[in-house]
């Protein structure tokens, strides 16, 4: 039920194909790709041609969460490139509902961001056009930063939002400061996709760290 989404922003970026093989035998279920522009968030990781490179290393899915300004215009790059899902931020996009639409058109999962200050009324009319709604729970742009509890009350407001309108396959991803401890408050609200980057990276054992999160 609980999936387990380990960001490879918190691995070593010189080894980052041996990083993704990992995963695999530390049974994650995603592969979650930090995409920063340096315009959205004040930091720059990497865009499509390292998501391509590294698809070559596993068979898990690959989460690309686009921190990126103007989000539609690498859609098809990544599509191109192996990308199973990609999530946009509603703070970066002023026609959302179009771009899910058009993501989900090339054939991937569409998912909604939202920031911590963002309320879960901006993301409300959206929730017919995705398949995931990410709660964030640090203000994106950096690995180890401390989790917002006021921000993963939202992941209860929002799956009440999709209960009552019947979306009960709608996924709920919670990301920044996930360790074994906010995790089982994610879980408890009823997020069911939890990324975690320096929880799993900077584990002695990842492969139970990654047990211990899904709860
Ligand atoms: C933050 C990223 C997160 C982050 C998670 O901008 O979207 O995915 O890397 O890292 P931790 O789990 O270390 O907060
Ligand atoms: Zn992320």
């Amino acid at each position: 039920m609980i999936k387990i989404a380990p960001s490879i922003l918190s691995a070593d970026y010189a080894a980052l194909g041996s990083a993704v093989e990992m995963l695999d035998e530390w049974n994650a279920d995603y592969v979650h790709l930090d995409v920063m522009d340096g315009a959205f968030v004040p930091n720059i990781t990497f865009g499509a041609p390292m998501c391509k490179a590294l698809r070559k290393h596993s068979n898990l899915i690959f989460d690309a969460h686009m921190m990126v300004e103007n989000p539609a215009q690498w859609a098809a790059a990544f599509k191109d490139a192996g990308a199973d899902i990609m999530t946009i931020h509603i703070e970066a996009d002023r026609h959302a509902h179009r771009t899910l639409n058009y993501i989900r058109s090339l054939g991937m999962k569409a998912g909604i961001a939202l920031n911590p200050a963002t309320s879960p009324s901006a993301v409300e009319y959206l929730l017919d056009s995705c398949d995931m709604v990410l709660v964030m729970t640090v203000n994106p742009g950096f690995g180890g930063q401390k989790f917002i509890a006021e921000a993963a009350d939202k992941v209860r407001k929002i799956r009440q939002m999709l209960d009552a309108r019947g979306l009960y396959d709608v996924d709920i991803e919670v990301d920044g400061g996930v360790n074994i401890e906010t995790a089982k408050v994610c879980r408890d609200n009823g997020a069911n996709i939890l990324v975690a980057g320096n929880a799993v990276f900077s584990s002695d054992d990842p492969k139970r760290t990654i047990e211990l999160l899904r709860g």
